[in-house]
């Protein structure tokens, strides 16, 4: 379940402990301070139309995350997705939250010249880390969204033959960018053997092309479960996956998760028939901190340091850096001035808040004070004119009439003395 996991995906827990150091609580430090905050994760697909990239988000979440496309079809035709839509649910497992975000992104590939294609989606991914950015520039870093997107499932066409050139050009736009998790659509269209070497060309394509795809990373003094869990995983890259949103009843009465054929049924949710269940193992449970990380300290930081270059050193300059060590230092100290800068101007702003904090602070004294004493001098002036009027009727020898309330006093008083 999702809190086990997350002791098992801090790297310090994994490791063996020499003696009493004093943060052996560190674990449910970390623990803790993730369970009150939640997680955040995101999830993007990206593929050619009709690969069936709805059909396995709803399928991966086996929740109503992801509504039937409007309207309802016939025959089970999807309608296709033609925008860029992101849909969110909270879930809660153990005291745990985690709130799942799925960037649904129009399928490309059916235009005569698909060039840009991958525009869309790539501006989309750095809008998020803009806004990220824009967020950490704040003073106020309280509550930060982060809407980065954390793992892209990119969908390849089960021809079984190789990548096409688009796929290529696909991948080699969002690597930098995006932890690529690349999978091979309705992978119940191909045999066995089919989906094996198929899998083998398309890494051997993807190698050759320098394509970075997401690595499960390795640590040492791992312990053998581990070890093995991060081995079968990744013998499953590219994950041959199957979605379907509809239950099938098998001869023996079991329900299940799949597609029905006339030869047999083919189930989601068995190892067996596809990597569906290793694919969602590696997203949810296995290695969701490391996307989390990954996307965070390497490929945000990458894109971050990129955009501050080029507003700081020409663009060009990149070129020459390598053997030029002046546009290097020039570099390091735009950087370094940024963030300087950056610095600087939040102090300037937590000052003059506080500033502004002890001056509202000083004037709602001093208004006090003013209605204080504007009170007081109306109640001594009212008694000053009372007591007048008391002399007056005094002098003028006229009894006085008692007033309501002090009428007992006053008789013993004054009436019978
Ligand atoms: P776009 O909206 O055009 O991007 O399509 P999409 O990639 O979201 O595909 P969608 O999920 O709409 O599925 C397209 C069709 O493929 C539907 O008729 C699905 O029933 C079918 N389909 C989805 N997954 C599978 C699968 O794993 N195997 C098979 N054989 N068909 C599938």
């Amino acid at each position: 379940s999702l809190s086990n996991n997350l002791h098992s995906i801090t790297p310090i827990i994994r490791k063996k402990l020499m003696g009493y150091v004093g943060f052996a609580n560190l674990p449910n430090q970390v623990h803790r301070k993730s369970v009150r905050k939640g997680f955040q994760f995101t999830v993007m697909v990206v593929g050619e139309s009709g690969l069936g990239k709805s059909t396995l988000v709803n399928t991966l979440f086996n929740t109503t995350l992801y509504p039937p496309k409007e309207p309802p079809a016939p025959n089970d035709e999807r309608p296709q997705t033609v925008a860029i839509q992101s849909i969110s649910a909270d879930i809660e497992e153990n005291g745990v939250r985690l709130r799942l975000t799925v960037v649904d992104t129009p399928g490309f590939g059916d235009f005569v010249n698909n060039d840009d294609s991958w525009k869309p989606i790539t501006e989309n991914i750095e809008a998020r880390f803009d806004s990220y950015l824009e967020q950490e520039n704040r003073v106020n870093r309280q509550k930060v969204v982060d809407n980065r997107v954390h793992a892209c499932l990119y969908f390849i066409q089960p021809t079984g033959h190789a990548l096409k050139p688009l796929d290529i050009e696909f991948m080699r736009r969002l690597h930098t960018k995006v932890n690529l998790i690349p999978v091979i659509a309705k992978a119940d269209t191909l045999t066995d053997d089919e989906v094996a070497e198929f899998k083998a060309r398309i890494l051997a394509d993807i190698a050759y092309h320098n394509i970075q795809i997401f690595q499960a990373p390795t640590y040492e003094n791992e312990d053998e479960e581990t070890i093995t869990e991060t081995e079968e995983i990744a013998s499953k890259i590219p994950f041959a996956v199957v979605g379907s949103d509809q239950v099938v009843v098998l001869p023996n009465g079991r329900h299940v998760r799949g597609r029905s054929y006339p030869w047999g049924v083919i189930e989601v949710d068995n190892e067996e028939h596809c990597d569906f269940v290793k694919l969602r193992q590696m997203l949810v449970r296995t290695y969701m901190e490391e996307l989390r990380e990954y996307t965070n300290d390497v490929l945000y930081e990458n894109w971050r340091t990129e955009k501050l270059l080029s507003m700081g050193v020409a663009q060009d300059s990149s070129v020459f850096k390598e053997i030029n060590p002046a546009l290097r230092m020039q570099e390091e100290r735009v950087l370094h001035e940024a963030k300087l800068a950056k610095m600087e101007a939040e102090m300037k702003m937590v000052f003059q808040q506080k500033v502004q904090e002890k001056e509202s602070k000083l004037k709602q004294s001093e208004e006090e004070l003013y209605a204080r004493h504007r009170e007081m001098k109306e109640s001594l002036e009212k008694q000053r004119l009372d007591l007048e009027e008391k002399k007056r009727k005094i002098e003028n020898g006229r009894p006085l009439t008692p007033e309501k309330g002090t009428q007992q006093k006053t008789r013993k008083g004054f009436l019978r003395p």
